[in-house]
């Protein structure tokens, strides 16, 4: 962690009209500086800065913030590279703190790693431009390709000399230790030994989001089946395969210009379509994307198209894991190329506009492709088209935005002539079903809590006098501001990851599209949200002074509040030294509390409903009715509450 004296005085001394001028020109315009917005085009400059404030503001799209907000957004780095970086032009000595022993062991050990990783990937660009065997042998093979010197450099593609130690040997002689050679695969130990890996090989350097070395991919040049194509480094320290995309750092700022990030296969595929002009590409190395992967590409970009290479049969067989493209909220395309053709070959076979072209024109819509392929198939089988519809409502429900979904039905409804409504309940009992299915596995997984205050709440409320949601909700907010970055559960084995007080709130109102009515609230949730998708560090500072004037007044309240705990929780013993101890319950149990309340209201509502309702309405209030009851039930025990209203 950076020393936060260290994090005040980089925000103190960068001077935001400098900061912003590295990378755009600004005119002075009275007290303010202006230019062309580069976060959005425009003809008109409209983005302004102003260096008394020491801010900067583009009022076509609304962007803004400080000097360290402009360079995370335009370098698309985190808020500690931003630090960092504006470390480096101020030359401020950055000093770390706070780190556990171990901690630091992991940290040197990683950038250790780095270092050699940038050095092999030194070396192996060196062979393949300057030397005698990487000309003759790897540099042939890419030009016989096709592959040009610029798109060669740009991606450091290299070359592995043939011997079996050449990188070793090199790496040893300047200074690299073995250990750490080893730790990051490029060299193998054999008794007392020692071998590179990728001997004779041309070498594709994997880079981080900000453009270190973490990897390597080598691609054989022989032609025998027995020789395996590639070989990739281990997972290591620094390489977690599913949690990098290949070519993402010479694609992001293409991807956030064009909004929208093209997906291939392999390491040529990327090289071919830089090579043809289009730059928004990565790639997935071979594998159905992860989560991790999913999530990168949304950082830049709602809009991705899979550029496919494979036949019909494998893309049926990839279909599933496409879905999980959908539940992270992107718009998914896919592309089919000819049979036997994949990007790399195809881009190769024409001039880079008809290229463009051809992808531009032939992007399908994900959704309604699978449709249409799957209701071609299903045609005159009952069975399979029953399968079928329920395996597309099952794509559609993955969908979070609900305005989309219902788009996505009313075609789909189209495509397999039938009515939009069943479709639509369809989907929501899928998407209900997954929502109790993970409330149940989240609360048995943590730990066997037993909410025990409930009782109290049901008294409380009856006796409060502001509205009964805005109590609930106004608690999840106080608990939010009070200890957003307290853990709440500790990593385990199956969880790497620690789930802190703001994550866990923000995801179990997620998991159920519950949107809060006070709109302040909702504001500092996508606060928060965005602090911790940009690593910010979440303290009840950030909310008490932050800009937003609405949301630093509710903030202050609401941390004023913290040690008169709110009505809800009182009773006779005082909570107020041990509420950091029982936040384990009191989360919980408050998210819980507003869940049920919000699912006893609805029932009310839709007994209302029933008694105007005609008979084919009442069917389905009905159905709705049960579901909420045993919803609610499952809440109520999990509440550990007897009243089931
Ligand atoms: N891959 C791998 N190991 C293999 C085969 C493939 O890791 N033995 C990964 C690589 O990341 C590769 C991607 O899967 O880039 C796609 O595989 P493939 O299409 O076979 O390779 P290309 O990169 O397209 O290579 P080429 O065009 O030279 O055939
Ligand atoms: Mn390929």
């Amino acid at each position: 962690m950076i020393d936060p004296s260290t994090i005040e005085k980089i925000i103190d001394t960068a001077e935001i009209t400098e900061v912003v001028q590295d990378f755009i020109t600004l005119k002075k315009r009275g007290v303010n500086f202006i230019g062309h917005c580069p976060f959005h085009n425009e003809k008109t400059p409209s983005f302004t800065v102003s260096p008394a404030k020491g801010i900067f503001k583009c009022f076509g799209c609304g962007k803004g913030g400080n000097a360290v907000n402009f360079v995370m957004e335009h370098e698309h780095i985190s808020w500690v590279e931003a630090l960092k970086f504006l470390a480096a032009k101020y030359s401020i000595e950055i000093i770390e703190k706070e780190v556990t022993q171990e901690e630091k062991q992991r940290q040197d050990e990683r950038e250790s790693m780095i270092l050699v990783t940038g050095f092999a990937c030194r070396f192996f660009t060196d062979c393949l431009g300057n030397h005698e065997e990487g000309l003759a042998i790897g540099m042939e093979y890419l030009k016989e390709r096709g592959y040009r010197r610029p798109v060669i450099e740009k991606f450091q593609v290299g070359y592995s000399p043939g011997s079996w130690n050449d990188l070793t040997k090199e790496a040893i002689k300047n200074g690299y230790k073995i250990e750490y050679l080893k730790k990051t695969g490029l060299t193998i130990g054999k008794g007392d030994k020692l071998y590179d890996r990728f001997n004779g090989r041309i070498i594709f350097p994997v880079h981080s989001v900000s453009g270190k070395v973490l990897a390597f991919g080598a691609r054989t040049l022989k032609q025998n089946k027995q020789t395996a194509k590639y070989l990739n480094s281990p997972e290591s320290e620094i390489y977690h395969k599913s949690k990098v995309l290949y070519g993402l750092y010479f694609a992001k700022q293409a991807i956030v210009r064009d909004d929208k990030c093209y997906l291939v296969e392999g390491y040529t595929d990327v090289l071919s379509l830089h090579q043809a002009g289009i730059e928004n590409v990565v790639a997935s190395s071979g594998t159905a994307l992860s989560g991790d992967q999913i999530r990168l590409i949304k950082r830049f970009t709602n809009n991705i198209t899979i550029l496919y290479d494979g036949d019909e049969a494998g893309l049926k067989a990839s279909l599933r894991g496409i879905d999980l493209i959908l539940e992270e909220g992107l718009n998914v395309k896919i592309l089919m190329f000819p049979e036997g053709e994949d990007p790399d070959s195809y881009a190769r076979k024409m001039d880079s506009q008809s290229f463009k072209e051809y992808i531009q024109k032939n992007e399908l819509d994900f959704v309604l492709f699978k449709t249409r392929l799957l209701s071609e198939e299903a045609q005159n089988d009952p069975v399979k088209k029953a399968m079928m519809i329920n395996d597309i409502v099952r794509s559609v429900a993955k969908i979070p935005d609900r305005i989309t979904r219902m788009v996505y039905i009313k075609e789909c409804a189209g495509i397999l002539d039938m009515e939009e409504k069943l479709l639509y309940a369809e989907s929501y009992n899928i998407r209900r079903k997954d929502a109790e299915k993970q409330l149940r596995y989240k609360n048995t997984d943590q730990q066997g809590i037993k909410p025990e205050r409930v009782s109290n709440l049901q008294y409380s409320l009856k006796n409060t006098t502001a509205s009964e949601r805005d109590v609930h909700e106004r608690e999840i907010i106080r608990l939010l501001v009070n200890h957003g970055t307290k853990e709440l559960f500790p990593a385990t084995e199956d969880k790497q990851n620690s789930v802190s007080v703001s994550s866990f709130i923000i995801t179990e109102l997620d998991n159920d599209e519950l949107v809060l009515s006070n709109p302040i609230y909702n504001l500092i949730i996508s606060e928060c949200k965005k602090m911790i998708t940009q690593n910010t560090v979440l303290s009840e500072k950030n909310f008490a002074n932050h800009h937003d004037i609405d949301i630093s007044l509710t903030a202050a309240d609401l941390l004023s509040t913290s040690y008169d705990i709110s009505k809800i929780w009182k009773r006779k013993e005082a909570h107020v030294e041990v509420e950091e101890d029982k936040l384990k319950k009191l989360v919980p149990s408050t998210i819980l509390a507003y869940k049920s309340f919000l699912i006893r209201q609805e029932m009310k509502d839709t007994e209302e409903k029933l008694k105007k309702a005609d008979n084919e309405e009442s069917l389905l209030l009905q159905k709705r009715y049960m579901i909420l009851k045993n919803t609610n039930v499952q809440l109520a025990k999990q509440l550990g509450n007897r009243i089931v209203s």
